[in-house]
């Protein structure tokens, strides 16, 4: 059997949440920890792929649609990315895989990002689809994700772990998927810290979508809107929600202009603005991820703290100065 072993990493977002299913801006970055796809083709028709952390095999057919009778469930992920590229008219051909990960599974990290992706980069190697763009394989990864999870997810996890460089954000503008890399300079360390497991599916992400789209229908397109544009919205709730997103979109602009001017300290006090948003308007923050984010402000050297992704538990994350 021929041997194929791929992998994509996990993604911290360092500044920029909940902008991207609205076009605006982000800057997350790749991780260390990632997850590895290694199988080969079989000739009959069949998918079978298997966890080295979990147990049971998922078997399904290279032409597979329907994606609810898959289980175990995480192979629905892989199955919903098999499933897009044959619609993209990459080859379907059956193959046997098995998964390995150092990635911690729903903590917020992107770790069904990276199973899609790393899905998409076995099979693009399997079949010799040399010619599926990196965006190509985000955007199907993302439809991939749609359907194995339901939850409406924007663009960034996925973009990101197709394009990002180690140790480099990306600037994402998340309406014309245009990525830029942005070096964070060696004076400072980015630090990631688990604070409660959570899943997106069934959790207020939807309902953020929802917001959002309403807001949209009354003035116009978020990433194009201004804070007087928030502020005249009657709607308590909508008022706060733009708020975040305009302000958010500023605050990730600031942010590449500040790390390119080697201003950590002004990077991490928008990192920080960024939480304090996030708790209040938009209401993603739980109180165990705010007291993360108070104690990690509280040590020698943070320059600042933030919830990091979808919210609702998952993951903080701090920049701080090198010792
Ligand atoms: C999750 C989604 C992303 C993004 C973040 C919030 O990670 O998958 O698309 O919306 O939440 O910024």
């Amino acid at each position: 059997m021929t041997l194929v072993r791929v992998s994509a990493p996990g993604r911290v977002n360092l500044i920029g949440d909940h902008t991207d299913y609205t076009g605006g801006l982000v800057l997350p970055m790749v991780l260390e920890r990632r997850t590895t796809m290694e199988g080969g083709p079989t000739d009959d028709g069949m998918i079978r792929v298997s966890s080295a952390d979990e147990t049971g095999t998922a078997a399904f057919p290279v032409d597979i649609e329907d994606l609810e009778s898959i289980e175990p469930r995480w192979a629905r992920y892989v199955a919903g990315m098999v499933r897009e590229l044959r619609h993209l008219g990459v080859p379907s051909t059956g193959f046997e895989a098995t998964i390995t990960t150092d990635l911690p599974i729903g903590a917020g990290l992107s770790s069904s990002a990276a199973l899609e992706i790393v899905t998409g980069r076995f099979v693009r190697v399997l079949v010799g689809a040399n010619s599926i763009h990196d965006v190509t394989m985000a955007l199907a990864a993302q439809r991939a994700e749609h359907r194995a999870s339901g939850v409406p997810c924007g663009i960034m996890d996925q973009l990101c772990i197709a394009v990002g460089r180690r140790g480099t954000a990306t600037f994402i503008d998340c309406h014309d998927l245009a990525t830029r890399h942005v070096a964070l300079p060696d004076s400072v360390e980015v630090h990631v810290e688990f604070v409660a497991h959570r899943t997106l599916a069934g959790s207020e992400y939807a309902d953020r979508v929802a917001d959002c789209s309403r807001i949209e229908s009354l003035i116009g397109p978020l990433r194009l809107a201004t804070i007087d544009d928030a502020d005249s919205i009657d709607d308590d709730r909508l008022r706060r929600r733009a708020r975040h997103v305009v302000s958010e979109n500023r605050r990730v602009r600031d942010s590449v202009a500040a790390i390119e001017a080697h201003d950590m300290v002004e990077f991490g006090r928008l990192m920080t603005a960024s939480h304090r948003s996030l708790a209040s308007d938009y209401e993603t923050s739980t109180p165990a991820m705010n007291d993360a984010v108070d104690r990690l402000l509280a040590e020698p050297g943070v320059l600042g703290a933030r919830m990091t992704g979808g919210g609702f538990g998952g993951c903080v994350v701090a920049i701080r100065r090198r010792a």
